[in-house]
C-alpha cells in the first residue's frame, strides 16, 4: 500500500480530497465506504452544440470527457466500478449518474461485476437548455442507478424519511429538480455541477450520520458539501487539481456557520412538501425575476430563492401572504434607492401585471402578496439592512424562506 497524501483535508477531518486517477488512488488504499456516489465523464463532448442563457453554446466539458470508442468507454466503467466494488462495504450501495451517452455501458459492467440494480431513479430537470438541432425531442432528465454489491447483501434504505419528506407518500423514482442555481456557483465554476439537493436526497436516502461517503469524481465536491451538511464524512479523488481546489473551497465555506445553516435550509426547500406552514399567518419570502437579473445580489452573498420554487412548495400554498422580491433589471436595481420602502398589499392581478416580463412567476391561490421593490443592492443600503443575516435572524429553523414572524418583517422595513 503507497501512503496517500491528501490534497485537502478539513480540520474536523470529516472531508478529504486526493488527487488522481480514482482507479490508482483507490487501489492504493484498505478502506471500506458506506456509501458511493459516481458522476463519472458521460463521454458527450463530441463538439455537440446547446443553449445556454439564449446562446448557442459547445457542449464539450474537457479531455476528461472525450472517448475515442464505445469499447473504451465499457473499459473505463468496468475499471472504477471495480476499483469501487472493493471499497465498497458488504450492506454499502452505490449511486452512478449518465445520460444515454454512459448509463447503458455503466449498467452493463454493473451487472458483469454482480451488482444487483436497485432502481434507476430519473431526475426530471425543471429547466432543462432548448434542443437547438430541432430532429429530436428535448433532453430533460438524467438518469441515477442505485445498486447494491451482491443479490443477497442487506442494503440500507432510509423509507420512512423519505415517505415523510414527500408528504406521506411513497418517493417514486422520478425525481423532478432543477438544475445547479447560481447560489451554488458561489466559489468558482465546474463544467458539469450536480445540484446540492440532489446529492442530499441520496445520502439522505441511502446512509445515516456519520457514515463514510466516497465519490471518485468528486468534481466541484457536491457530494462532500452535502455529506458535511448532513453530518457523513466524505472522501472525494479527482484528477484534475482546479476542481480540487474548488471543492475545498467550497468545504471551508461551509466554517462559516451562517453559510452552513443557510445552505442546509436551501438544500432542504428541494423537498417538495417538507416544509410545512404549521400556523395561518405564514409569510413566504422569495425574489421575482430571472437568475441573471439578480446574479448583482448574490455577488455580493445575498441570496433568496426564485418565488417560483417557493410557491412549488405544495403545503406552503396555504400561507396568506408572499413577500416577493422585485429587482427590477440589474443595472437599474444598483442605482436606486431602498430607504423608505414599506410593503404594498397587491392583488394577484397587480402582481401578474407586474411579473408579467419574468420567466419565475407563478401565482398562490390566495389573492394577497406582499411586493417588496428591491431596488439597490441591500449590502450598500444604511439603516434597515435586509441582506442575509436579517433574513437568517427572522427565519426559524425549519422554514428557508419563509418567515414566520410577519409582524418582525414588516418592522424591518419601517
Ligand atoms: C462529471 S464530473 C463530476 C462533477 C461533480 N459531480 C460535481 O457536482 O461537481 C467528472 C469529474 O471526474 C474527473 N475525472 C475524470 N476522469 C477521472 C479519473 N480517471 N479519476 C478521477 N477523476 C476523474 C473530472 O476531472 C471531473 O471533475
Amino acid at each position: 500500500m503507497t501512503t496517500i497524501i491528501p490534497y485537502y483535508r478539513s480540520t474536523n477531518k470529516d472531508f478529504t480530497l486526493v488527487e488522481g486517477d480514482c482507479v490508482s488512488v483507490l487501489n492504493a488504499f484498505d478502506f471500506k465506504f458506506d456509501m458511493i456516489f459516481a458522476d463519472p465523464p458521460y463521454f458527450l463532448s463530441n463538439g455537440g452544440i446547446s443553449v445556454s442563457n439564449g446562446k448557442v453554446v459547445c457542449v464539450d466539458k474537457g479531455a476528461w470527457d472525450k472517448a475515442p470508442s464505445s469499447e473504451y468507454i465499457d473499459e473505463f466503467n468496468h475499471k472504477w466500478l471495480s476499483a469501487c466494488k472493493d471499497k465498497l462495504k458488504d450492506n454499502g450501495t452505490i449511486w452512478i449518474s449518465g445520460t444515454h451517452h454512459n448509463i447503458f455501458s455503466v449498467a452493463e459492467q454493473l451487472s458483469e461485476l454482480g451488482f444487483k440494480i436497485l432502481n434507476v431513479v430519473t431526475w426530471n430537470k425543471t429547466d432543462p437548455p432548448d434542443n437547438v438541432s430541432h430532429r429530436v425531442f428535448k433532453h430533460s432528465a438524467e438518469y441515477i442507478i442505485w445498486a447494491k454489491k451482491s443479490k443477497k447483501a442487506q442494503h440500507r434504505y432510509n423509507y420512512e424519511l423519505m415517505r415523510q419528506l414527500n408528504d406521506g407518500k411513497q418517493m417514486t423514482d422520478v425525481w423532478r429538480m432543477p438544475a445547479v442555481s447560481k447560489w451554488e456557483k458561489s466559489c468558482g465554476k465546474h463544467p458539469t455541477q450536480k445540484p446540492l439537493s440532489l446529492l442530499a436526497r441520496i445520502i439522505m436516502a441511502s446512509t445515516k450520520e456519520g457514515d463514510w461517503v466516497l465519490d471518485p469524481f468528486n468534481g466541484s465536491g457536491t457530494t462532500g458539501v452535502a455529506a458535511s451538511l448532513l453530518g457523513r464524512k466524505y472522501l472525494g479523488i479527482d484528477i484534475e487539481k482546479s476542481f480540487l481546489e474548488l471543492a475545498a473551497k467550497r468545504r471551508e465555506e461551509l466554517e462559516n456557520k451562517e453559510i452552513c445553516q443557510a445552505y442546509k435550509e436551501m438544500v432542504l426547500v428541494d423537498f417538495n412538501g417538507a416544509i410545512q406552514a404549521e400556523q395561518p399567518h405564514h409569510v413566504l419570502v422569495g425574489r421575482i425575476g430571472s437568475d441573471e437579473q439578480w446574479e448583482w445580489f448574490e455577488k455580493s452573498k445575498n441570496y433568496i430563492l426564485p418565488i417560483s420554487k417557493v410557491l412549488s412548495m405544495p403545503k406552503l400554498l396555504g400561507a396568506e401572504y408572499v413577500l416577493a422580491f422585485l429587482g427590477k433589471d440589474s443595472k437599474k436595481a444598483q442605482l436606486c434607492r431602498i430607504s423608505g420602502l414599506k410593503p404594498q398589499v397587491r392583488t394577484r392581478e397587480q402582481v401578474a401585471e407586474m411579473a408579467s416580463h419574468t420567466s419565475d412567476y407563478k401565482p398562490t391561490r390566495d389573492n394577497t402578496y406582499w411586493l417588496i421593490h428591491l431596488e439597490k443592492p441591500l449590502d450598500e443600503t444604511k439603516g434597515k439592512v435586509f441582506n442575509k443575516s436579517l433574513l437568517l435572524s427572522l427565519q426559524e429553523q425549519r422554514g428557508a424562506y419563509w418567515i414566520k414572524k410577519y409582524e418582525e418583517v414588516i418592522k424591518a422595513f419601517e
